[in-house]
């Protein structure tokens, strides 16, 4: 008969144990807090579809900078909401766009502060896609030129790494090209190198005024049905040159994140995006789950699937409960 004399519940008597057994380990140091810039003054306004994220414009970008130096946060991504769109969408790469704006009044609050910028355009055109329009259809190559135009005035307003997620082929080798061209070879690009069409975008969509006018985005963004496209698409990111692959959504994708991990050398990112977020919020508000645990559970599942960095709205408590040892 079998005596039992392997018993696994042996490690998990006590928080010491279980605390000094644990497989995944995680710092503050690896998160990112995604940041909405818009373009105003005085305005610090809750986000409806976020609750607990904020607009600020340049000038009240200050309480953000508290906020993540109080929870030991020191990197950020930012998103510009623009007053004005057009059919281009010029206001990406303006010297005085909101992005940039935002990235000086940062910088001049905590130079420590590590400001990545998200390089797209579906914020500054006024039909909300990602890129130039040729009829219905976002035509790729001439989009590639604007995204590398933006990708260089965020790093003359002194971004520290930019990070593109149109899905357009081929923007990871412009930018690159572009941010060498203009002696900007030390800037890392993250890309969004798998990046579905999910509708757990969809707060951010409300957050940012970025929903498209017509259609979707389906024809760049991924069909979520696929794994294998998605290596394809990391693949052609690291010959384009680089620097971090990120998966986005995360947690319904966590395969895609293990996958990533296991074949690729670069780090790793997963976005845990506003829709996770979102329905973590509104089924604590109805009583339905503990808001708390739920965020270091999901938390931890993406770092244990092989996520080395998480960019997540939940970032200040995170880090906390990091710290606390609740989580990590
Ligand atoms: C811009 C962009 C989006 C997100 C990040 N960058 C929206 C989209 O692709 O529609 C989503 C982030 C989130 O949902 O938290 N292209």
């Amino acid at each position: 008969m079998f005596d039992n004399t392997i018993r696994p519940r042996r490690l998990r008597a006590s928080d010491h144990l279980r605390r000094l057994v644990r497989e995944t380990r995680i710092s503050p140091e690896s998160l990112i807090w995604p940041i909405f810039v818009i373009e105003g003054e005085h305005i610090y306004e809750e986000i409806p579809s976020l609750p607990g994220q904020y607009h600020y414009s340049p000038d009240e970008l200050h309480r953000m900078v508290e906020r993540a130096r109080e929870h030991g946060v020191s990197r950020v991504i930012l998103f510009g909401l623009p007053k004005d769109k057009d059919a281009i969408g010029s206001g990406a790469w303006a010297a005085d766009g909101i992005v940039q704006q935002g990235i000086r009044a940062i910088k001049a609050l905590d130079p420590e502060m590590y400001v990545i910028t998200d390089v797209c355009m579906c914020e500054y055109t006024a039909h909300g896609h990602c890129g130039i329009l040729c009829g219905h259809d976002v035509d790729n190559d001439q989009t590639l030129a604007l995204l590398a135009q933006i990708a260089v005035s965020h790093a003359m307003a002194g971004a520290d790494m930019v990070a593109p997620s149109d899905m357009m082929d081929g923007r990871v080798a412009a930018i690159r090209e572009a941010l060498d061209k203009n002696d900007f070879q030390n800037v890392p690009i993250m890309s969004y190198a798998a990046k579905y069409a999910s509708y757990f975008y969809g707060p951010f969509r409300d957050a940012a005024g970025s929903a498209p006018s017509f259609g979707d985005r389906r024809s760049y963004q991924m069909d979520w049905h696929n794994s294998r496209e998605a290596m394809r698409e990391c693949a052609l990111d690291v010959q384009e040159g680089a620097d971090i692959l990120m998966i986005k959504p995360a947690m319904s994708y966590l395969d895609l994140v293990y996958q990533c991990r296991q074949r690729f050398e670069l780090p790793v990112a997963a976005y845990a995006v506003s829709g996770e977020y979102a329905m973590i919020k509104a089924a604590a508000a109805a009583g339905l789950i503990d808001e708390y645990g739920a965020m270091c559970e999901s938390a931890a599942s993406i770092y244990r699937a092989g996520a080395d960095i998480l960019i997540t709205y939940y970032a200040p408590e995170l880090a906390d409960a990091i710290r606390k040892g609740d989580i990590g």
